[in-house]
């Protein structure tokens, strides 16, 4: 049998709901006949975007939206995306499959899916191939009320009122595919362009600074001595793998061997140690902590699936995938006092997607349940917990068996989320929560062999299902499935 402790007796920070963010980028079908379809499409949708998505990510209370990119942002030119559809200029998409981007979803569009979604819009700005200017007059196109050039510019195009702003990045790995930059220069770069992010009005631009790539600890002590002042987050990249060391072994996202299940989870446990490390050289230049961490790419990156674009990055999602998310949001929660943000490449059809679609088919994904079992931890205060365990894995990968997270939410409420990365027996589990014995509680569980995943012939293959929880000698008692993850509610 296993313990999870909960300290039920010290509040500690709160989760920011952002944790629980998402990525888009115009990218493969993530954007284009992902989220919008337009509206003429046959497919339901309001102002061109999909009615099933927009209500699956309601759902979930997606609580922030990155866009245009990534990579795709340091080549975006954001005029290219307003005005009439039909004089938009078509352009290559150089990172992502050469295809033709029309430059349909732009600007409005984007705001217009927030809204629809009910999130807050965070928007990367072009550091790489475009202008301080052209960054300058963005912000001023969305964020100003008053009069001017981009003001004006915008109500002609259909917007009287500003839009809330607050999330900006400055640039997209500029360490890499935004302009391969060293780290001096980018901090010098970032010192310029973010000079001309302008506060307009109410509204209040909250700064995020290309940060480091997994383990580029010298990236991170670079810019923070040289630009740490005037950003208030800088940003973690870091893709969970079969080989978090060799971009070269990407295995399949199904029918992958065990060795790889457990290589995998081993690579999302790094996480811990890397937004460690990043902290600990932060609050050495930072040891007020006025700059946060935002973890604005995360996931699981595999081979594509046979058949498809190779610069389309559509993969499938498996329970594989869903002990990952989980393991990595227990993480995030934990470092609640300095990650405020992160956001999972990428939504749709892309990565470790939440939603997957084939023409008016759409199926929800086992990384979509993680988050669906995760939600209540959204503004929650985070609990001390620890887990007695066990190792479990191969001769080269070991790992815990069981990976938690806690908290509390505003109305007294303790949820529990819980990853049993064991692939064979079910796991006895006693939860030990200090003055909330006997208390109503309840469980889902999603498990599966390691690949179970949902197809569109069988999208419900793979779904949460209650589990029995019984209260024993004051401790709650329940048995966790072989690879599987539980969401414990404890009222
Ligand atoms: O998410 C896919 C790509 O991965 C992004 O465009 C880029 O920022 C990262 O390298």
């Amino acid at each position: 049998m296993a313990n999870l402790f909960v300290n039920t007796a010290r509040k500690g920070a709160v989760i920011n709901r952002n944790i629980y963010g998402h990525f888009s980028e115009h990218l493969g079908r993530c954007i284009y006949n992902g989220f919008f379809v337009g509206e003429n499409s046959s497919i339901p949708n309001v102002n061109g975007m999909r009615t099933d998505i927009v209500e699956a990510l309601r759902n979930i209370r997606i609580p922030v939206l990155r866009w245009p990119g990534g990579c795709f942002a340091d080549e975006y030119h954001w005029k290219d995306g307003i005005g009439p559809k039909e004089t938009r200029k078509r352009m290559v998409n150089t990172n992502w499959g050469g295809v033709v981007e029309d430059n349909s979803f732009g600007t409005h569009e984007f705001m217009e899916l927030c809204r629809q979604l009910g999130c807050e819009p965070y928007i990367t700005g072009n550091v790489g191939s475009g202008t301080v200017q052209e960054m300058s007059e963005w912000v001023e196109y969305m964020t100003f009320d008053g009069v001017s050039p981009m003001a004006e510019l915008r109500r002609k195009n259909g917007r009287e009122e500003p839009w809330k702003l607050t999330y900006f990045g400055v640039g997209n790995e500029n360490w890499g595919c935004g302009g391969n930059m060293r780290p001096e220069f980018y901090a010098d770069q970032f010192r310029r362009y973010a000079t001309y992010v302008r506060n307009y009005g109410d509204n209040k631009i909250y700064k995020i600074a290309c940060g480091p790539n997994v383990e580029d600890y010298e990236w991170t002590d670079k810019f923070m001595a040289l630009a740490g002042q005037y950003c208030n987050a800088i940003s973690l990249h870091y893709y969970t793998r079969i080989d978090a060391h060799d971009w070269s072994k990407k295995g399949s996202a199904t029918g992958f061997p065990e060795k790889e299940y457990w290589s995998t989870i081993v690579s999302a446990l790094w996480m811990e140690e890397l937004i460690s490390n990043h902290l600990e050289i932060m609050r050495r230049h930072d040891p007020e902590r006025h700059v946060d961490l935002v973890v604005d790419e995360w996931g699981t990156w595999f081979d594509v699936e046979p058949g498809t674009n190779p610069g389309f990055l559509y993969q499938q999602n498996s329970m594989r995938d869903a002990v990952t998310a989980a393991i990595t949001l227990n993480i995030f929660n934990r470092h609640a006092d300095s990650v405020t943000m992160a956001n999972i490449a990428q939504t749709i059809n892309v990565l470790q997607a939440m939603v997957l679609t084939d023409g008016e088919k759409m199926l929800l994904t086992p990384t979509y349940h993680v988050f669906d079992l995760y939600k209540d931890h959204q503004d929650a205060n985070l609990l001390e917990s620890y887990t007695e365990t066990r190792e479990v894995g191969d001769e080269e990968s070991r790992v815990p068996n069981l990976h938690e997270s806690a908290s509390v939410d505003s109305e007294g409420r303790i949820h529990i989320t819980v990853a049993n990365t064991s692939l064979s027996g079910g796991e006895p589990l006693a939860v030990h929560v200090p003055g909330r014995e006997g208390a109503k509680a309840s469980a889902r569980t999603l498990a599966g062999v390691m690949d179970a995943h949902n197809t569109f012939e069988q999208p419900d293959a793979v779904k949460p299902v209650p589990l029995d929880v019984q209260w024993k000698d004051g401790s709650l008692c329940l048995t966790l499935p072989a690879c599987s993850v539980t969401a414990i509610t404890i009222e």
